[in-house]
């Protein structure tokens, strides 16, 4: 496997996961830990955002601070629906960063992705782009998504997942080999329909209660 790959592994991340997975875990429930995880993982995803210092004045000194410095806000496109799990997590992390939408879906006769809804930030091209999706399973929207904001002509891209396929991650570095992908595991493979075994079932699903 490919290594343009990032494995977040820590125990509090791999704690949560294993929750998620439980086939019990309530819609709730299951909603608040891919927020937490989401923070989590867009602690590693960030740390390379640049910072300037600035002269703050402390109730006791005078010093040069830190204080993020990127001349844009990132932006976060969350490729529907599943992909609002994530980004509900890294706006209270980044409560400033700007948004973006992607819905795409595979036309069940010709296989062809169909874009059904986009919606990005105009200056796009000054920005930084973190794009999210829980799950990356035989990673056909992912690399759609990213062949379509590639487009947009961002400054970088980054792509954040939770569980990833083998079969989804060479076929997205087959197509985006430039594109770094974050996860927080890798599983065993896909099943017949393309879900991800062991997986957690569909992550849309699980976060809308709409099974
Ligand atoms: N999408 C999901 O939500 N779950 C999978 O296992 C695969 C794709």
């Amino acid at each position: 496997m490919a290594e343009n790959i990032t494995i977040i592994e820590h125990p509090l991340i791999q704690h949560k996961l294993s929750l998620m997975r439980k086939a019990e875990t309530s819609t709730a429930k299951f909603r608040s830990l891919m927020t937490e995880i989401s923070m989590l993982l867009a602690y590693e995803v960030t740390r390379d955002l640049p910072l300037r210092y600035e002269t703050i004045q402390t109730p006791m000194a005078e010093m040069e601070a830190p204080i993020l410095a990127p001349d844009k806000k990132l932006v976060v496109v969350s490729i529907m629906r599943a992909g609002q799990g994530i980004l509900d997590g890294i706006l209270q992390l980044i409560p400033s960063a700007r948004v973006g939408h992607i819905g795409i879906y595979r036309d069940p006769n010709s296989l062809v992705p169909i874009e059904y809804y986009f919606k990005v930030p105009h200056d796009i091209e000054d920005r930084d782009m973190l794009i999210v999706d829980p799950m990356m399973a035989t990673g056909n929207s992912a690399v759609a998504a990213v062949h379509r904001l590639k487009q947009t002509n961002p400054k970088s891209i980054k792509f954040l997942c939770i569980l990833a396929a083998p079969e989804g991650i060479n076929h997205f570095q087959d197509h985006h080999p430039d594109v770094p992908i974050y996860a927080a595991a890798i599983d065993q493979g896909l099943d017949a329909y393309g879900y991800i075994i062991p997986g957690l079932g569909d992550a849309g699903d699980r976060l809308f209660g709409t099974k």
